[in-house]
């Protein structure tokens, strides 16, 4: 049966425009902030390969099923899940995983708004020529100078806030879109730029051997964990904002080759952004596991001493700062479509409202680095601790949910509609992936990290 609901959000206006903003949405910070200092963090290879199959068996068959479930549902997403599943004769109840979802995105962007708002503080600081010649520790001291004063990260955090809030408050094709559209494009330019530089600065190998070589005897649990985790929070699955754009995707695209084609490009981002930037850290005999400070802690020296280094620095974070938006976008958009709904307010409204809890709640990360410093939950600091109960929990179990509806309570043919391929060879690939390898998969890397398996 076809089902003809329709977005009272609007739509892309065509396939391509979901390409790119599903596409902007994922590639991110995750891509070229956070994969590199996590990936160093654990080590390099092993966690690399990891990262890709799970990339393979549970990221792409559940961003199909996301992009699906939205496309079918075309409202927020615990609408959607509720929708689809009652369609389906099962409970409303699941509902609550599309819920479960837009927490997740709320959660994230508020420590991710604080982060890009470092990004777009480096674009300042490059252009200003802050980096030329200047030495490991007047780098080091910049960054700590930064995250040492919560009045500055929290102007920083505030401007992202702001702008995001003003590009959602226009709506889908408006706001969204249009930025989307503009900022994409210019990101990879610049990106291409980016790559070709670092390639000549000849430690291009290194950084090869360091992200392909694989030292399993370096990877835990809890790094298998932090790569799985991680599959999700590039791909940005399971929170929301997969599902969302999903619901604004014109009827007539093939799920199937855009879903390959957006991770495909995610990934390829995050390993150039890899490539780009490990061969400086070790031209440099700088530190792969400086954790989150990693690439503004160590590219800024490298910059400060290579040809024309403020202008490629300059673009560098300049690249970082619109990865980041095209991602913040889709962050915000799912709580902000549910609460339109929910309460039938205006977006404009909605947006506002939102966008002001986010901020309020990203002052906890704000202070995390400061004031705050030495305030642990769960042994960990307010940072830490959101990005770990999202990325690390949140986001693994509502995909685990989100597959075992899809494969297990979905209506076959509401599926086959929405997909729209015949029963062949690619369906029952989908569906077996689908029923056992991806939660098989996701049950081993949590037991395992629980000391379980
Ligand atoms: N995928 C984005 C990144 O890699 C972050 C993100 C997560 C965006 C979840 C939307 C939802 O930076």
């Amino acid at each position: 049966m076809t089902l003809n609901r329709q977005s009272i959000h609007g739509e892309w206006s065509s396939r391509w425009a979901f390409v790119l903003a599903a596409t902007g949405a994922a590639v991110g910070l995750g891509n070229i902030w956070k994969f590199p200092y996590i990936a160093g963090e654990n080590g390099g290879g092993a966690f690399v390969i990891i990262y890709l199959i799970c990339i393979l068996v549970i990221g792409i068959p559940l961003m199909m099923a996301e992009i699906m479930l939205g496309r079918r549902g075309r409202q927020n997403p615990a609408a959607t899940m509720a929708s689809v599943a009652e369609e389906s004769g099962a409970s409303r109840h699941w509902g609550l995983v599309g819920g479960l979802g837009i927490l997740a995105g709320f959660l994230i962007l508020s420590y991710y708004s604080v982060i890009a708002g470092w990004a777009l503080n480096y674009v300042f600081k490059a252009a200003a020529g802050d980096f030329t010649n200047a030495s490991a520790q007047q780098i080091g001291a910049l960054f700590s100078n930064l995250v040492a004063s919560p009045w500055q990260l929290l102007f920083w955090h505030s401007i992202i806030m702001l702008t995001t809030m003003l590009v959602v408050a226009r709506g889908v094709r408006q706001g969204l879109e249009k930025t989307i559209v503009f900022m994409f494009p210019i990101m990879l330019i610049l990106l291409v730029i980016l790559v070709a530089y670092s390639m000549s600065s000849g430690y291009f190998e290194q950084g090869l051997a360091f992200l392909f070589h694989p030292k399993f005897a370096q990877l835990s649990p809890e790094g298998t964990l932090d790569a799985l985790g991680h599959a999700f929070f590039t791909l940005s699955l399971a929170t929301g904002s997969i599902m969302m754009y999903g619901a604004y995707l014109p009827k007539n695209a093939s799920i199937t080759r855009a879903s390959v084609a957006i991770a495909a490009a995610d990934t390829g981002i995050a390993l150039i952004a890899g490539l780009a930037i490990f061969p400086i850290v070790f031209a440099n005999g700088l530190q792969p596991g400086a954790g989150p400070g990693l690439i503004f802690q160590t590219l800024p020296i490298a910059f400060g001493h290579m040809p024309m280094g403020r202008m490629f620095a300059t673009f560098f974070f300049m690249m970082l700062v619109f990865a980041a938006f095209t991602s913040t976008l889709s962050l915000l958009e799912p709580s902000v479509a549910w609460c339109i709904e929910r309460f039938h307010m205006s977006r404009v409204r909605a947006t506002v409202i939102i966008s002001s809890l986010i901020w309020l709640l990203g002052i906890g990360t704000v202070l995390s680095f400061n004031v705050w410093k030495n305030v642990h939950l769960f042994g960990m600091d307010v940072f830490d601790f959101m990005d770990y109960l999202t990325a690390n929990i949140m986001l693994p179990l509502g995909g685990l949910l989100i597959v075992i509806f899809t494969a297990w309570f979905m209506r076959q043919e509401a599926k086959l509609d929405e997909l729209q391929i015949k029963k062949g060879f690619i369906y029952y690939k989908w569906r077996l992936t689908m029923r056992y390898v991806a939660p098989v998969a996701i049950l081993i890397v949590f037991l395992k990290f629980l000391g379980i398996f």
